[in-house]
């Protein structure tokens, strides 16, 4: 029951060649679903539409999600493209460790909170007209743990992923009764390459693999999670 039958439904994913983005648009894919993937990188997103091996239900979409018209034009167009959107990931993000907040430069702030929190308000903003117009729809945003206890020389990115809690509660709100489920989730470390490498001591096995935490997305569109609104729910595994 929780694995939902996603035919005739199509989703975008933002941030689709990323470690997380990569195992869910093959999650989707596999359930049926049409997939539209973005990010900026036009060849990783070639590659990406290669390796899932479905060109007939993927197709990508290069587009910096910073740039409001070009965000609202790549909805438009994947609409034009598959007939509608019903599904929503934002697995778009980004991580800096920083200096102390008080050596922080403007321009890193700035870079946190508009590749994690901006980037998810653009999304949403360009894609819910779309999804009223089908009659509802569902998005899952990723947040963080690090949005629930701020860590120090970790600043902007706290601040930035707890702005995408508080950007779920608020569209939660809006849309009790226009059909759209909105909620996020909060991974503790991912296993990823980039992780690895960074921390070459540490038990992976306690760590969330993409799989894992695309397994919780399937979960969230399902029928089954439809009592679930405005939830944000931690992803930590063992970590
Ligand atoms: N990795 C972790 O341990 C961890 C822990 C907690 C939370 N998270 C969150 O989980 C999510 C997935 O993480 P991940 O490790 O899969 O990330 P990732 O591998 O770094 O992938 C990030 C993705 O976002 C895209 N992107 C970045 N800036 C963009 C922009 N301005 N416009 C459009 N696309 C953009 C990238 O593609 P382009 O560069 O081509 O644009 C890439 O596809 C993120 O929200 C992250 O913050 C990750």
């Amino acid at each position: 029951m929780n694995d939902p039958d996603l035919q005739e439904k199509v989703a975008v994913v933002t941030g689709a060649t990323g470690n997380l983005g990569r195992a869910l648009c093959r999650a989707l894919l596999d359930r049926g679903a049409k997939v539209a993937l973005i990010a900026r990188d036009n060849r990783a997103l070639e590659a990406l539409q290669e390796a899932l091996g479905a060109q007939d239900r993927t197709a990508g979409f290069a587009i910096d999600l910073g740039e409001a018209n070009a965000v609202q034009n790549g909805m438009d167009r994947i609409v034009e493209r598959f007939g509608g959107i019903h599904i929503l990931v934002n697995a778009v993000g980004g991580f800096r460790m920083g200096p102390p907040l008080h050596e922080t430069a403007v321009e890193d702030w700035d870079q946190m909170m508009a590749i994690n929190a901006r980037s998810v308000f653009m999304s949403c903003k360009a894609a819910i007209p779309h999804m009223l117009a089908a009659g509802g729809g569902q998005i899952v945003n990723i947040s963080a743990r690090a949005a629930r206890q701020g860590k120090g020389r970790m600043g902007p990115y706290c601040a930035s992923k707890a702005a995408v809690i508080a950007l779920t509660e608020s569209l939660a709100e809006e849309h009790r009764d226009t059909g759209i489920r909105v909620n996020c989730i909060l991974p503790g470390t991912l296993d990823t390459p980039q992780n690895r490498a960074a921390l070459p001591d540490a038990d992976y096995r306690c760590w969330v693999s993409p799989e894992a935490l695309s397994d919780v997305v399937l979960f969230l569109i399902s029928e089954a999670a439809r009592a679930i609104q405005g939830a944000s729910i931690p992803v930590y595994g063992r970590s």
